[in-house]
């Protein structure tokens, strides 16, 4: 699937944004671990979220999922096999891993691959769980990890890994005693899934600081939640109305959780007022270069990287771009490249010079944050524009060309 894309077109209007990806997909995953009906609410039709809907299934769950409303039953006994094919499509499906040792004692997953922006392991997932007295084995490409009950635990994390702290937050949550997590992540995710799991009945506090605290408890009851607003796409939303030199306003969004791109878009000389759930975006002054190091929250986010790496391209002298997230997240560059982008890569840290003008050509995108630059590119650019390998975009922006369309870009899907 490709998009066509006629650049030159100044984007203007009111955008809306959808729930937050990486936060929905652990709420379905920690879903299991109930003993009633969960209702999760602001749920975007992406298609990651339809695979975890299909790993979830797989381990018994009843899911219903109406408009942006999804309703997860889990069965009376929840399978302990992850299902092989979903697990290597998508990496978070390794979210399931805390739930079903924690609720079930036992599960047994494929160890997900690198993927393409780099080495992606779970040791620090893996470390916790052993922490907490499970019995880990590593074999053939497989995990199975065994717990009678978990006992809670004081981890460290060598690094403050989002899907780790996910992950043992929710073992934490049903293991016997009390977990800490330590250098924990502190991404607004983490704070969602705490809400969503102390109303479900667990007693975690500490999230969104660098120490999270769970007591465990015996169960878990349903719960009814609204995921937060995606920060990432909103943030994509913002650079498309600076790099196309208009002026949109970007609706629903968590200004708070965006505090690193808004200083970032000013610093750069693009307009951006705020108000409470809300965030204008215009460009009209000259944007010029900047530097940007990727971090965990409330550091740059790694995932808008690529968006400031495609208004870098067009920007007045050098930007240098130093990625310490991930170990290969540049490949969208190189696509960026036939569009007469000015690039230089040198191991984590790419220059890149502003050129007056990026021509329309015809790329793919490498995975899913670096498409969407690449689709921000091609609005900016003088010509047509072919962006190939769609479905990855389809993975996390919900009705991103329609969302586009409204305001005004020239964008059409071709199946
Ligand atoms: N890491 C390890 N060992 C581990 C876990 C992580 O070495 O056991 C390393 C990773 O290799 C990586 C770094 O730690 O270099 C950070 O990984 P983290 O665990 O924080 O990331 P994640 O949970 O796998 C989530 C998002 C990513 C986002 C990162 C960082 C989800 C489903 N994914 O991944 O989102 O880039 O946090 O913020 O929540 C995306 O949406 O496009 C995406 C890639």
């Amino acid at each position: 699937m490709r998009f066509s894309i006629a650049g030159g077109t100044r984007l203007s209007g009111t955008v809306r944004v959808s729930g937050a990806k990486n936060s929905v997909l652990k709420l379905m995953a920690m879903s299991l671990m109930a003993n009633d009906q969960c209702v999760i609410r602001n749920v975007p039709r992406i298609s990651d979220v339809e695979t975890m809907k299909g790993v979830i299934e797989e381990l018994g769950a009843t899911v219903n999922w109406s408009g942006d409303t999804m309703m997860v039953t889990p069965p009376e006994r929840l399978g302990t096999e992850a299902p092989e094919e979903l697990v290597r499509g998508m990496r978070a499906s390794i979210q399931v891993m805390g739930p079903l040792l924690a609720k079930v004692g036992e599960v047994h997953i494929v160890q997900p691959g690198g993927c393409s922006i780099g080495h992606r392991p779970i040791d620090f997932h893996l470390k916790g769980f052993r922490a907490m007295g499970a019995e880990v084995e590593e074999r053939y490409g497989y995990v199975r990890a065994r717990a009678n009950r978990l006992k809670g635990a004081t981890i460290y994390l060598d690094f403050p890994s989002v899907g780790a702290t996910e992950n043992l937050m929710a073992a934490g949550a049903l293991a016997e005693g009390t977990t800490v997590i330590c250098n924990a992540a502190r991404e607004p995710e983490i704070v969602d899934q705490q809400n969503f799991l102390n109303l479900m009945g667990a007693k975690v506090r500490g999230a969104g600081t660098g120490q999270v605290i769970v007591e465990g408890v015996k169960e878990l009851g349903g719960a009814d939640y609204t995921v937060i607003p995606d920060r990432i796409e909103a943030g994509t939303m913002m650079v498309a109305a600076v790099i196309t030199g208009g002026h949109v306003t970007v609706q629903d969004v968590e200004p708070e959780h965006l505090g690193f791109l808004i200083a970032k878009l000013r610093e750069m000389g693009a307009g951006v007022e705020v108000s409470h759930n809300r965030i204008d975006c215009f460009a009209d002054q000259p944007i010029t270069g900047t530097t940007v190091r990727s971090m965990p929250y409330p550091g740059f986010a790694t995932d808008l990287q690529p968006n400031i790496a495609a208004l870098a391209s067009t920007a007045v002298g050098c930007s240098v771009l130093i990625e310490t997230i991930y170990s290969n997240r540049f490949h969208y560059l190189e696509e960026m490249r036939k569009m007469g982008a000015k690039v230089i890569i040198e191991q984590s840290t790419a220059v890149i010079k502003g050129v007056e003008k990026l021509t329309g050509a015809s790329v793919t995108a490498p995975d899913l944050r670096g498409g969407a630059a690449l689709v921000l590119c091609a609005m900016a650019a003088d010509g047509n524009s072919i962006v190939d390998g769609v479905e990855l975009i389809d993975r996390g922006y919900e009705e991103f060309e329609r969302k586009l369309s409204g305001l005004g870009a020239r964008i059409t899907r071709i199946e």
